[in-house]
């Protein structure tokens, strides 16, 4: 079974073609994986602008499967794997609607993927299957949740944001600092040179049930909101203090100090979540997808923690982490393994549920 996968749920035009390895352990294997980052033009605007991306995605979509189809070297296709949703719709739409053309005319099954699983895919194509149960905590621009996995293919959601995704945290201090977009990979690079105990943001603490969401849990969830308002106040107070003004950046040190105090907030809420639900829950393994999962301390802390606790930790290469199709392809596999086939009326889903 070889499979297409197209994304273009956010920023990134993606195609792969991923196939079934039939080593129950090791399931799929990457023939190629084309990626047309968009990060250049939304730079500009200081983060994603919806109507720019959907537009760069129809110019960039028929030479990014091409290239895919190409790299793989000619294998033949038995189905096609697209990303439904959640992401912005138009963008989205692109990629639906190639893969509808293309299922349609080869005469091949069209699998809709969540992009969140794709995520979690990320993992198992970069490790092998996880250990089960597993806890995975999927952190991206849009999205910080923490699922449960007692079956390949099966989510529990266990927690997640209540107002910013941990990514858009990163991306919102890092305009704040002047520091561009996306804030990410520049903070990260940042924070090793400051002192990440030289300003006591706060942690999160949720003391209410969520109002948004009543039926849902919520025990263990995230906010970041309140940590990301305290950096704009200590931006704000110091630029005051030195006779700066809201355009002028603070001297390079104090950046630089910021960054790691902020990162370290960051990363200690969101291992201190997931090794919590690991632990109650005697999980087997535990794994961090999406975007923020290139983060370097991140990466760090999670392995000697996992390491204190004999439990093995799932991270994906630096390429598997931020968008890709490869991801999309491999959680399609699992899909239409378990029998997955869709009709070609599907729309796209700017907030479907996993
Ligand atoms: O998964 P992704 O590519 O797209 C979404 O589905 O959102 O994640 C993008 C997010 C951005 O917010 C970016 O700032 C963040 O991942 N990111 C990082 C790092 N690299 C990318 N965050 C922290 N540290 C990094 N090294
Ligand atoms: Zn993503």
């Amino acid at each position: 079974m070889i499979i297409l996968g197209i994304e273009t749920s956010c920023d990134e035009t993606s195609a792969a073609v991923v196939e079934e390895t039939g080593d129950a352990s090791r399931p799929w294997r990457i023939r190629s994986n084309v990626v047309a980052s968009q990060v250049a033009i939304h730079r500009e605007w200081g983060g994603v602008v919806p109507e720019l991306s959907a537009r760069q995605h129809i110019r960039d979509i028929c030479g990014v499967v091409e290239r895919a189809l190409e790299d793989a070297k000619g294998p033949r296709i038995d189905g096609v794997a697209v990303t439904q949703g959640p992401g912005l719709v138009g963008s989205l739409l692109v990629g639906l609607s190639f893969a509808k053309a293309f299922a349609w005319t080869r005469g091949v099954p069209l699998i809709p993927v969540h992009h969140l699983a794709g995520h979690i895919e990320s993992l198992v194509l970069q490790g092998g299957e996880m250990p089960m149960p597993a806890i995975v905590l999927v952190v991206s621009g849009g999205h910080t949740s923490l699922y449960r996995i007692s079956t390949p293919g099966v989510y529990e959601l266990l927690g997640r944001t209540r107002d910013d995704a941990a990514g858009e945290a990163y991306d919102k201090v890092a305009k704040l600092l002047h520091l561009g977009y996306p804030g990410g990979p520049v903070i990260d690079r940042l924070a090793r040179s400051g002192n990440e105990r030289a300003i006591a943001f706060p942690r999160m603490r949720l003391t209410h049930a969520d109002r948004n969401a009543p039926d849902l849990p919520g025990t263990r969830d995230f906010s970041f909101s309140g940590l990301k308002t305290s950096v704009l106040r200590h931006v704000g107070t110091r630029r005051e203090t030195l006779g700066l003004t809201p355009a002028d950046p603070l001297p390079d040190y104090e950046t630089a100090d910021i960054c790691a105090s902020f990162q370290r907030v960051v990363v200690d809420t969101l291992l201190d979540r997931l090794f919590d639900a690991a632990r109650w829950y005697q999980a087997r393994s535990v794994g961090i997808a999406g975007g923020v999962s290139a983060n370097s301390r991140l990466r760090a802390e999670a392995e000697v923690r996992g390491a204190a606790r004999q439990l093995p930790v799932f991270v994906p290469d630096l390429a598997l982490s931020t968008d890709n199709a490869a991801m999309i392809a491999a959680a399609g596999l699992r899909r239409f393994r378990a029998g997955f086939d869709a009709q070609l009326d599907i729309n796209a889903e700017a907030s479907l549920a996993l």
